[in-house]
């Protein structure tokens, strides 16, 4: 019986729907993955097959409105699932060539195995059952797997299966950059591979990443595998091999490609094409090889699981957002060159660039496989030369990353930016959100809170850590009158605002409190990371970033001194002078306009800015709230002199609220956790929102172009951090779970510091338990402000009264 709590499923096919769960029901395993696109399909408006690799990036030249545009984009793939179907006597199958009788697409979210059943007719009467099933496995990463169960219900004869490898393949799945040069592959080879295999080699026009594919397709009928007529076509960039199968009514014949993928980026190879013909000959069959990413799933879901076993929806939810956050980044992606690209692998929007949205993706991660993280957080390091040279440039001293990330860490903004509505291009600002340096700063120093691992420190993170503040150090400037240091030219995270008109002709706001704020925490922080090192080390690594303690202590003082913009009332201002904008017409424009997530569009075209009101993107301010708790937050404001009250506070959290547009996904999340305190209803119906933003594609046509990798992974951490209220702080891991009936009965698993722990939450009481036979160590936890030292084998059920220690079952 499927199981609906790790399904996803439709029983009905619309092509205008189609693009949108093919992104959904993609599968991968963390190296690559591959839309759910049907298998016969080729590039259109209901169909867009795509396989994507985690750093397959080619960079080519366009000419748009007349001028040169160098664009890198992630590289849509050869299509290794092609395959048709063609009954004798008619035309291939495909959904408007014969009449649909049933339909059924599946994604089991418990190892991203999709699954289409179709039943249909064709114009010669002819009933035939079609179930096709396909997987990227989680054990073998190079390995692809399709299997086709063809079953005649009312005829016997012949049907031809073609089975491709096709390099034609353009890069065609965002409609706004179809004007930009979509070619990026260039075929190099391809080979037939005894009787039953063809493979292809291609390469990238400009990176000159060659990618191979190598496939081997078996026909049996039960467990006998059939002896059956083959022919091979091939041409420079694309081979198939035409099949020839006799079927007889009422029995099933099945079809298997195993297809085995490797690109010149691997480790451990000698050549992608010949490789990929070496594992081709080694394959197994289509269920082993599926037993076996099951399993490698099993110990993944092992950790991975969040159990809701009151809310059947918000459970199959979070399972989904679950296996797309690992289809992305899994076991099998910390030892590559990657990162997280904000559409995940599922389509071509954003490019596959990385943005700051890591800051949603890694603390699932930190806490689950924190070898993961670290090893995507190496991407960043990896560029850290890159991110000097670009702080250099600027002007400006230690390493500035870019807002847009690619293949080598330039900047990869566009920077002018098309408005749908009016069709005209505008200038891009949106470069300027130099707080991504902050997130990258962030990320590292949760993964160390979760870990504890100094090497990582030592080798890697605190230079980086360092080189982001020094960058941070000289971007302000120093206001003399204010006796306070501020800085001008940026953009927050609520792209709306991207300039402030104050006659001063100055782009990018001034003194973004979420900016100015994060940099006075990270000069902080910075005191803490050298100090995690004894005398000599410390001045080792002062000697070779050219530091010195001096500079460490002008950034203490600048740390209490960063100016944050105020309201008159005591509210934080987004930015300088954001006080003085208009109030917007909310309910003018929403009568005006189905949706407003892009009101900025709708402004501009209108003839009008969205600089000029007092309106958001998404939270910007409100990060604060979402990064840090209350405690965290009482000393940072302290540290810059100012008192933290909740009242003052509470009043900012609603101001923001009341003016925000949700435009970009990410918002949801950070909203649902910061109102969690004072309204937990409110902001479980935020999470249940958030969770389905991509399942009901709420930005209208978004989804089909890549899921969101943020929203979906920040979902995971919001109902840890948000309402679990789990913090790690010192050495001691803090909990505060919200009041929430829908969490009754939840438990899950994560991994602090080496030391496996389960949760379990009942009628507002939690249990963690240090579960015995693993790796663990005593852990001090504090739940509720109850705080305890657990040994291995404990099982402690703290009731928001007090603590009950009770023996492990
Ligand atoms: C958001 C950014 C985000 C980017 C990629 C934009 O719409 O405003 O905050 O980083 O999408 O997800």
């Amino acid at each position: 019986m499927m199981d609906k709590t790790w399904t996803l499923s439709y029983d009905f096919f619309k092509p205008e729907l189609e693009w949108r769960r093919e992104a959904l029901t993609s599968t991968g395993n963390g190296y690559l993955t591959t839309r759910g696109a049907m298998e016969w399909a080729e590039a259109s408006e209901a169909h867009y097959p795509g396989t994507y690799m985690h750093g397959g990036y080619n960079r080519v030249g366009s000419i748009i409105g007349g001028r040169p545009i160098s664009n890198e984009d992630l590289v849509n793939l050869p299509n290794w699932t092609s395959m048709k179907l063609k009954i004798e006597g008619g035309e291939p199958f495909s959904m408007d060539s014969v009449e649909i009788l049933s339909y059924r697409h599946e994604f089991d979210i418990s190892c991203a195995l999709m699954t289409r059943e179709i039943l249909f007719r064709d114009s010669q009467g002819r009933e035939t059952n079609l179930r096709t099933r396909r997987f990227m496995s989680m054990q073998r990463m190079h390995l692809g797997a399709i299997e086709w169960e063809i079953t005649p219900k009312n005829w016997s004869g012949n049907v031809e299966v073609i089975s491709a490898l096709d390099g034609r393949i353009i890069n065609w799945g965002v409609h706004m950059y179809r004007p930009f040069e979509c070619k990026h592959l260039r075929p190099v080879k391809t080979e037939a591979m005894g009787e039953d295999g063809i493979s292809l080699l291609v390469t990238t026009s400009q990176s000159r990443i060659f990618f191979a594919s190598a496939a081997r397709t078996f026909v049996y009928q039960g467990d006998q595998e059939l002896k059956v007529m083959r022919s091979t076509h091939m041409q420079d960039d694309y081979i198939h091999q035409a099949i020839t199968i006799p079927v007889q009514q009422g029995k099933t014949v099945r079809v298997e490609k195993m297809v085995h993928l490797f690109s010149s980026k691997d480790k451990a190879i000698s050549e992608p094409l010949m490789n990929a013909q070496i594992h081709a000959k080694r394959v197994c069959s289509f269920d082993t090889a599926l037993t076996r990413s099951r399993n490698a799933w099993k110990q993944i879901w092992a950790v991975c699981d969040i159990r809701i076993p009151k809310h059947d929806e918000a459970q199959m939810l979070v399972r989904f957002n679950t296996c797309h956050l690992l289809m992305c980044c899994s076991p099998n992606t910390g030892d590559l060159d990657a990162a997280a690209p904000a559409r995940g692998l599922t389509g071509e929007h954003y490019n596959g660039r990385m943005f700051w949205d890591e800051m949603y993706i890694y603390p699932f991660l930190n806490y689950r496989f924190p070898e993961v993280t670290r090893g995507m957080m190496m991407y960043r390091y990896r560029r850290l030369d890159e991110a000097r040279e670009r702080a250099r440039e600027a002007g400006y001293e230690g390493a500035m990353y870019p807002w847009q990330s690619g293949s080598d860490g330039r900047e990869e903004t566009y920077l002018m930016n098309f408005n749908r509505r009016d069709k005209k291009w505008y200038p891009d600002q949106s470069f300027r959100q130099r707080h991504v340096n902050a997130a990258i700063f962030y990320n590292m120093w949760q993964y160390f809170q979760a870990t504890r691992d100094v090497d990582f420190m030592w080798n890697h993170g605190a230079r980086l850590m360092l080189e982001i503040a020094r960058f941070f150090a000289s971007i302000t400037v120093y206001n003399k009158e204010r006796d306070k240091y501020e800085i001008h030219g940026v953009m927050g995270p609520d792209e709306y605002h991207e300039n402030f008109e104050d006659g001063s002709g100055e782009h990018g706001v001034r003194n973004n409190a979420y900016t100015n704020v994060m940099v006075s925490w990270m000069f902080s922080r910075a005191n803490e990371v050298m100090n995690l090192f004894p005398a000599k080390r410390r001045s080792r690594l002062f000697a070779l970033l050219d530091f010195s303690e001096e500079e460490l202590a002008k950034w203490q003082e600048m740390s209490r001194k960063m100016f944050i913009p105020l309201h008159k009332d005591g509210i934080i201002s987004q930015f300088e002078g954001y006080e003085t904008l208009k109030e917007l017409d909310w309910d003018a424009y929403r009568a005006k306009y189905k949706n407003l997530y892009r009101l900025d569009f709708i402004l501009k075209a209108e003839g009008d800015l969205a600089d000029h009101y007092k309106l958001s993107k998404q939270a910007d301010t409100l990060m604060l709230f979402y990064l840090f708790s209350e405690t965290e937050l009482r000393e940072m404001f302290s540290n810059l002199g100012f008192e933290y009250s909740a009242d003052q506070m509470k009043k900012t959290i609603q101001y923001y609220f009341d003016r925000c547009s949700h435009c970009s996904t990410l918002s949801l999340v950070v909203h649902a956790a910061v109102v969690g305190n004072a309204y937990p209803e409110k902001s479980w119906d935020m999470l249940m929102k958030s969770l389905k933003a991509d399942v009901d594609d709420v930005q209208g046509g978004s989804t089909g172009e890549g899921i969101h990798l943020g929203v979906m992974s920040g979902t995971l951490d919001l109902v840890s951090r948000g309402f679990l209220g789990m913090e790690a702080r010192g050495n001691v891991l803090h909990f505060a779970p919200k009041p929430l009936p829908q969490l009754d009965g939840m438990t899950c698993r994560m991994v602090w510091r080496n030391t496996p722990i389960k949760l379990e939450l009942n009628d507002g009481a939690l249990t963690v338990c240090i579960e015995d036979g693993e790796s663990g160590q005593p852990l001090t936890v504090s739940v509720f402000g109850h705080t305890q030292e657990l040994q291995v084998g404990d099982c402690v059920t703290f009731a928001k009264a007090g603590a009950d220690r009770k023996k492990a079952a």
